[in-house]
């Protein structure tokens, strides 16, 4: 396996396996790999011959007063993940190497990054977008990796390939949890032991509201009043959004849960920002 800086030496590397005919699989990722990530990587050297994994902490993603410096960081652990796992290549670029003095361009997706975690987080998105969007032209994937964990970015990467009739297939991994439920993330590292407990409201509370709907509740406010009471009722938690939308669009939808629907929330506990969701079929 190789450690890669540069676009440049990527790129070769790339144009030389696609030479041979290989497939090429990306997993993007901001590293401190966990198991959520390793199941993207799992399945994406499965599916292609070659997979990159991309590293980078984007800077463009972040707002001014967000995580980006602390966010954690441990690229010599996330090496042996990659190599123990089999992929090819990690790419890890620096800032300057994605983003030269002078850079310009910005990919953005209109409307559905405005709603749910667009709203406390403008510019979210269009970073996602536009790094995604490097990432892509410069690794050239047949299939690109990402987790459900994070459904909007999903919605809002599947719209740009499409808008943008890019050449890649969208993969979306099942969300990998600790064994309490709690869904695995970097972020879940900043979280006192006190806060780590009290955050398991956020998947008791999305596993019993599909009990809810199993057992015949179908009216949006029900389920959402339910949801936030729970979350409310736990010390320290304070609600950024709970939202029932359509699951596919990000469309809100009526009084009653119908079709493929997307439960989403982000809550803080202290300084962390956490983000879970469920989709239920109804
Ligand atoms: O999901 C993430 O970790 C990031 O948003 C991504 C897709 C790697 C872009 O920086």
């Amino acid at each position: 396996m190789r450690l890669i800086e540069s676009i440049n030496d990527i790129k070769a590397i790339i144009r030389s396996q696609k030479s041979m005919g290989k497939t090429i699989g990306l997993v993007p990722t901001m590293g401190y790999l966990h198991e959520g990530h390793m199941s993207l990587v799992n399945m994406s050297v499965q599916h292609n011959d070659f997979t990159v994994l991309s590293v980078f902490v984007n800077p463009t993603q972040f707002g001014p007063n967000e995580d980006f410096d602390r966010y954690p960081r441990d690229i010599e652990r996330d090496i042996k993940m990659a190599e123990a796992a089999g992929v090819d290549v990690v790419f890890s670029p620096s800032v300057e190497e994605m983003y030269p003095d002078g850079y310009k361009t910005y990919v953005e997706v209109e409307d559905i990054t405005k709603i749910l975690c667009g709203r406390t987080r403008p510019g979210h998105f269009k970073g996602v977008t536009t790094v995604v969007n490097k990432l892509f032209n410069i690794v050239q994937p047949d299939r690109a990796y990402f987790g459900q964990k994070d459904a909007q970015q999903v919605v809002v990467i599947n719209k740009m390939v499409k808008d943008l009739n890019m050449n890649v297939e969208i993969v979306t991994c099942p969300i990998v949890r600790e064994e309490d439920g709690l869904a695995m993330s970097s972020r879940n590292v900043y979280l006192s032991t006190e806060e780590r407990k009290s955050a398991l409201i956020l998947s008791k509370s999305l596993f019993e509201a599909q009990e809810l709907i199993k057992n015949g509740e179908n009216r949006k406010e029900n389920i959402l009043k339910y949801i936030v009471d729970r979350i409310k009722s736990e010390k320290g938690a304070q609600i950024d959004y709970v939202e029932i939308v359509n699951a596919d669009t990000l469309d809100s939808i009526g009084e009653f849960l119908k079709g493929r629907v997307l439960i989403a929330l982000a809550v803080k506990f202290g300084n962390t920002r956490l983000i879970d969701n469920a989709i239920v079929e109804v």
